[in-house]
């Protein structure tokens, strides 16, 4: 280093400290509290950008919970299982979404479950809870995710018999979606063909929504790009223009068809719109957000975990094999059986003896949750079950991705994908705390799609690996995460496929 770089560092660094002190005042040298002792700023997180995962990893090996202070406020990082009790369910109230979160997120998801806490939260949890609760919405959801996972498998199966090329990161997000919105809104996308012109452009524009909403956590120029209608800001109202237009007709005709049906008392439809339409829930903006809100969230979550479920089992070939195995013997279906065939052979009762499969998908949540990072604001100066307190306005954070790679949490072969470690010595599944295994979160605000999650996930591979068995495009290679709120594979993930013989 030069004198001058060397100057210019210490000046730049004297300034940091003198804005922390400023911000911070003196209030973390109270003697009658400890707070967690700080291990960087986020200076030291931008610097380490491109691989931020691995440096919350290193900072995590050295101590389980740590401070970074940022210009604002302080950030509270914990890998402890005990605080993460404390945050999610204990002291539950004094933690949540808080004014940032909701600025960032209420363009696109306005009131809605994802963006709210409090009161406003609970009634949205109490009523969607109920409609995900009912045998309605599991049919309706499994018949709509086994003909979605039976085109997937029609490409893949075209793609095998040419020896094409696949990449599957790309083929499970279009899959996906059109799952859910034909769950959530009751309409046949079809982007995996791209038959249905608005349906394509409604999914291009949710796309470029949720990447410049995404966008918005890093960039803190935001709200002025939003007032002077610039660069992702621009792209983003444009964005909710054609979302508004699409969902807003949906609703309209939806609300029109089922006040007719209604007059002559006859059958309800499976669809979660129809059915809070039905229940006389006819205000369109409420409609809007709650049906945004879980196609943002069942979207990408299960495409990211198909994706690196699949990278992993190309990876052990031994693994992949088992769980081929163990669909033949749970669907009882016979050697050589059509795509639709397999599909049909699904049912509650023979996914649930797929337990090795459950535990495989665990196992890839466990090392590539879709959501790494969780953010929570504290609302009242707290004291954690290590001892160590926290103040009002601290980020609390906890990263799945982080604790995934602990050996104090997993054991010494931590980062080894091994499926086994979740089943118990006669192959059934062993209960994991959601504290300390926390890809969906634990307490009143877990994942309320989980279960119809892992529905969905083994009907696709039940589908695909039933019918083809998949190896990476270049086998030597391995893929690398991008920064981002999901775990997205950088770049895709490219196999070849071949139909399997027995
Ligand atoms: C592998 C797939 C999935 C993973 C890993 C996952 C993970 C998560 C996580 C970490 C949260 C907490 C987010 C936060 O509060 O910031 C969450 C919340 C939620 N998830 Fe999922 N999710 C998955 C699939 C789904 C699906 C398919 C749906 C439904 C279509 C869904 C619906 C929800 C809802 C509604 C919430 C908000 C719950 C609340 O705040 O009370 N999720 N999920």
């Amino acid at each position: 280093m030069r004198f001058t770089d060397f100057v210019f560092a210490a000046v730049i660094a004297v300034i940091f400290v003198a804005i922390i002190i400023k911000i911070h005042g003196y209030r973390f040298f109270d003697k009658k509290r400890k707070y967690h002792p700080v291990a960087g700023t986020v200076i030291h997180q931008l610097f380490n950008f491109h691989r931020l995962l691995e440096y919350m990893v290193d900072l995590t090996i050295q101590r389980k919970t740590y401070r970074l202070l940022s210009f604002i406020r302080s950030e509270v990082y914990t890998a402890n299982p005990a605080n993460i009790q404390h945050i999610l369910a204990t002291n539950f109230p004094n933690y949540g979404k808080g004014w940032y979160h909701y600025s960032v997120m209420s363009d696109f998801l306005g009131d809605s479950i994802f963006t709210v806490d409090g009161e406003k939260w609970r009634h949205h949890r109490k009523t969607s809870s109920y409609q995900f609760s009912t045998k309605m919405l599991r049919d309706f959801s499994s018949s709509a995710f086994k003909s979605n996972a039976v085109k997937l498998a029609g490409v893949v199966s075209d793609a095998a018999i040419s020896n094409n090329v696949i990449e599957m990161q790309d083929l499970f997000m279009k899959s996906t979606l059109d799952s859910v919105c034909k769950v959530i809104l009751g309409v046949e996308l079809d982007t995996m063909c791209g038959t249905y012109k608005e349906g394509t452009e409604f999914s291009n524009a949710f796309d470029e929504v949720s990447a410049a909403i995404m966008y918005r956590y890093f960039n803190f120029l935001w709200k002025i790009m939003r007032f002077l209608n610039i660069g992702s800001e621009a792209v983003l109202r444009n964005g909710l223009r054609v979302i508004d237009e699409f969902v807003y007709n949906l609703i309209r005709k939806k609300i029109e068809e089922i006040q007719k049906l209604q007059d002559n008392s006859t059958v309800m439809k499976g669809d979660i719109l129809s059915r809070f339409i039905e229940l006389k829930e006819t205000d369109p903006k409420y409609l809007r957000d709650i049906s945004l809100s879980f196609i943002l969230a069942g979207k990408d979550t299960t495409a990211i975990t198909l994706s690196w479920f699949l990278y992993q089992l190309c990876k052990h070939p031994r693994v992949q094999e088992k769980i081929a195995q163990e669909i033949r013997e749970a669907t009882n279906v016979a050697a050589g059986s059509t795509i639709d065939e397999l599909a049909a052979s699904v049912t509650e009762e023979n996914m649930e003896k797929m337990q090795y499969l459950h535990a495989a998908l665990n196992e890839t949540l466990r090392l590539h949750p879709a959501v790494p990072v969780e953010g929570k604001f504290c609302f009242a100066d707290d004291t954690w079950p290590d001892g160590f307190s926290v103040r009002k306005g601290d980020l609390i954070s906890f990263q799945p991705y982080v604790m995934g790679r602990m050996k104090f949490l997993w054991g010494d072969d931590a980062e080894k994908f091994r499926p086994e470690r979740w089943l118990d010595e006669n192959g059934i599944l062993k209960k994991e705390s959601p504290y300390k295994f926390t890809a969906f979160q634990g307490g009143p605000r877990i994942c309320l799609g989980k279960e119809f999650a892992y529905r969905q996930m083994k009907i696709y591979s039940t589908v695909l690996l039933g019918s083809h068995s998949f190896k990476l495009a270049d086998q030597n290679g391995s893929v690398k995460y991008k920064t981002m709120l999901t775990l997205q594979i950088d770049g895709g993930m490219h196999v070849y496929a071949s139909q399997r013989q027995n």
